[in-house]
This record gives C-alpha cells, structure tokens and sequence, in this order.
C-alpha cells in the first residue's frame, strides 16, 4: 500500500561503533528505552532498535545497530554496516586509548559504507569530569578535520544522548 511506502521512505539506519566498554549499548538503551545499566555485560553479536522521531511533521524511523567493540564477539562485519546511512563513532573521554581507536573505527566504516554517511563523533562518559584523560579540544578538532559532528555524552546521566542521535537522523534526513 502506499502507506508502506511512505514509511519505507524514512527508514534510515544508523550504526554505533567503537572499543569495547566505551558505552555504546547503554547510549541506545538510554535513547530508546530510557534505561541504563551499571552492570552491563559486553554485547555478543549485533542488536538493534527502532526509534520514530518527527521532524518537519514527518515521522521518521531510525534503525539503530550496536555491535560488540571486541573483535572475538563480532558477526560479519560488511552485513553490520550494509546500508547505514548514519554512524555514531564512540569513545570514553576517561580513557585515551579509546580515542585513539577512533582511527581505526573510522577506517573500518569507510571501507564498508558510502563516504556520503552522516558521522557523529561521541565522547562518552562527560559525567566523569574528574577522570577525563581526553580534552574537549582533542575531540572538536579531530571532528573537524574529518568534517564529523561532535558531542560528548553521559547515558548514565542522559546529558546529550537525545542530541547526539537526532542530530545525525536530522542530517540524514
Ligand atoms: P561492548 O558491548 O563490549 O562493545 O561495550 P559497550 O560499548 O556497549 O559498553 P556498555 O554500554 O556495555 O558500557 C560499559 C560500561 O560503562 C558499563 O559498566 C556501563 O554502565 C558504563 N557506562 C556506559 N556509559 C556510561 C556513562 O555515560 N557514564 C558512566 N559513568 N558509565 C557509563
Ligand atoms: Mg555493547
């Protein structure tokens, strides 16, 4: 029917990627169920949730992939990025390492997706100030050099999660 058309129309998917630990289930849970989990255990596999969002008086349906940041709990990864049109590239301001994997994340997007897709660079974890080892500066400018978004979060605090996924369905829009 045309109304299965019409939501075909605004179904985009988006991918989160980036070092085991740095967040990236619990900014999804966050973002879709409005849960966090102190506890959590490390992601085997691929998960997914649909979001709707309106913009413009539309509704539009983000599917939202997270995988394991751990190379022995990953599935196949050219299926993972198959058709995303958006990508939340994660690390954890309170460990350097993680940022510096950014890299290496961004060079395994590339070679499976399109140059075109939307990407949001997220430090995550802005809730633990005191333990930071990564300057806002450092994230800022190495979004900017690759011409990404930029945003740093808390999904234990929600500071930012909202933003950090609309921003980038709103781009891809
Ligand atoms: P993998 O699935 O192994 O790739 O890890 P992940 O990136 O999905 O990390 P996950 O969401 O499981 O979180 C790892 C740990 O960090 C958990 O103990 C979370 O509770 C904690 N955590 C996640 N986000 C935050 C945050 O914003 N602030 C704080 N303080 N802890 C967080
Ligand atoms: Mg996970």
């Amino acid at each position: 029917s045309s109304d299965e058309e019409g939501s075909e129309e605004y179904l985009f998917k988006i991918v989160i990627i980036g070092d085991s630990a740095v967040g990236k289930s619990n900014l999804l849970s966050r973002y879709a169920r409005n849960e966090f989990n102190p506890h959590s255990k490390a992601t085997i596999g691929v998960e997914f949730q649909t979001q709707s969002i309106e913009i413009d008086g539309k509704v539009v349906k983000a599917q939202i992939w997270d995988t394991a940041g751990q190379e022995r709990f990953r599935a196949v990864t050219s299926a993972y990025y198959r058709g995303a049109f958006g990508a939340l590239l994660v690390y954890d301001i309170t460990g350097k390492d993680t940022f510096e994997s950014v890299r290496k994340w961004l060079d395994e997007l590339n070679a499976h997706s399109d140059s075109t897709v939307a990407k949001m660079l997220v430090g995550n974890k802005c809730d633990l100030e005191s333990m930071r080892q990564v300057s806002v500066e450092d994230g800022k400018s190495l979004a900017e050099a690759e011409g990404f978004f930029f945003i740093e979060t808390s999904a234990l605090d929600s500071t930012n999660v909202k933003q950090a996924f609309e921003i980038v369905i709103r781009e891809i829009y």
